[in-house]
């Protein structure tokens, strides 16, 4: 079979073109001037440092969006800008973050004494002021104790892990005995994590002096009987608890934002040039993305995707 030398070279600059463009797809995430990147994390707009010009600051439901790069950590560290809490953020897609857990709910006894040395039965964890929810597809509660009952409020639900002996420890598993587990509803923003004594059996034992409360992205906790021997802090130096918000702008579906949109900060529209625009399905709320044939990001506006033809000349070493 014979091909024509012109169609050889058009295919090879086919090839060009597309490994070139790949290359080039790197895509301004943030503003020029502020905070796209923090550490490894690349921090996209809407989100961004605080100012404005930066972030969002604040959507139509009054929802805040900077977070913050604290340089003093080696890599920097970015935490959600929300009244101090320092929440880490370990990743950041165009859907949800990953951020590390520090709500959990803890009780200790000492072993030998029985007194209680770590009396934190509740933790409060609120994104009210965040356009984030927790992402209930890909996180769990879990309660980890004997005798207790792990409460998740907001909801009044909860559940029970039992074990009168040692040998009723099931390892590996949140099935009720050591540690158990619930899934969770739908759009939640706030919850109330709480220990409870399910019997009015005395919950500590030699085998079991810590019970604990928390969120957990679904596969990344394993509990062990000897995390029931903990000294209140389920979390290791090497170890990471992560949860999995999802985020969304403002409690508007795509259409109220577009009806309602005017000139001021909290009412605009986010979805900018030739982008469409989405009900977030978990969320109340709405996210955009670039237009068939655009990219770049849609919260900024999105640009044609440019088609570079080499010059002429560019094929002569072939
Ligand atoms: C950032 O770096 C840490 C540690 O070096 C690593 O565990 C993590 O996966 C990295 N995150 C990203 C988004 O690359
Ligand atoms: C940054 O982290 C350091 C070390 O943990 C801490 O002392 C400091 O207060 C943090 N900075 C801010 C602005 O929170
Ligand atoms: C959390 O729940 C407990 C138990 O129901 C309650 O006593 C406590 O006040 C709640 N805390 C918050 C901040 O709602
Ligand atoms: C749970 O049990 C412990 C030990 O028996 C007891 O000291 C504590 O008061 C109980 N708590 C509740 C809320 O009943
Ligand atoms: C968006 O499109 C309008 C009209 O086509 C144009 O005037 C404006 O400069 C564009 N904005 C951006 C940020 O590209």
């Amino acid at each position: 079979m014979f091909i024509p030398l012109v169609l050889l070279l058009f295919f090879l600059q086919i090839v060009i073109f597309l490994s070139s463009s790949a290359e080039s797809a790197t895509i301004e995430q943030g503003k020029p001037g502020c905070l796209t990147k923090c550490g490894n994390i690349t921090i996209p707009y809407p989100f961004g440092d605080y100012g404005e010009y930066c972030s969002m600051i604040e959507d139509d439901a009054g929802k805040l969006y900077y977070v913050y790069c604290n340089t003093s950590f080696e890599p920097p560290k970015v935490f959600l800008g929300m009244n101090g809490d320092k929440i880490e953020v370990l990743s950041i897609s165009d859907t949800e973050f990953r951020v590390k857990n520090t709500a959990i709910a803890a009780k200790c006894y000492d072993g030998r004494t029985g007194k209680l040395v770590v009396d934190n039965p509740f933790y409060n964890l609120d994104l009210g002021t965040t356009p984030f929810t927790i992402s209930y597809t890909k996180n769990m509660y879990a309660g980890v104790g004997c005798n207790i009952r792990a409460g998740f409020y907001a909801t009044s639900r909860g559940c029970v892990s039992k074990c009168a002996n040692k040998a009723d420890i099931v390892e590996g598993s949140c099935s009720g005995s050591g540690c158990c587990q619930i899934n969770i509803q739908k759009g939640l923003n706030k919850i109330n994590e709480s220990i409870e004594n399910a019997t009015s059996e005395f919950p500590i034992q030699s085998f079991s002096q810590c019970n604990f409360a928390f969120l957990v992205e679904t596969g990344q906790y394993t509990f062990q009987g000897s995390d029931l021997q903990l000294d209140g802090r389920l979390t290791k130096p090497d170890m990471d608890l992560p949860v999995v918000l999802d985020w969304a702008i403002g409690g508007r579906s795509c259409k109220e934002a577009q009806t309602i949109s005017s000139d001021f900060a909290s009412d605009k529209y986010a979805c900018k040039n030739n982008t469409v625009c989405i009900n977030a399905p978990d969320n109340p709320g709405y996210r955009c993305t670039c237009g068939k044939g655009y990219e770049g990001n849609p919260y900024l506006g999105c640009q044609g995707m440019q088609i570079v033809y080499l010059p002429e000349n560019s094929l002569d070493a072939f």
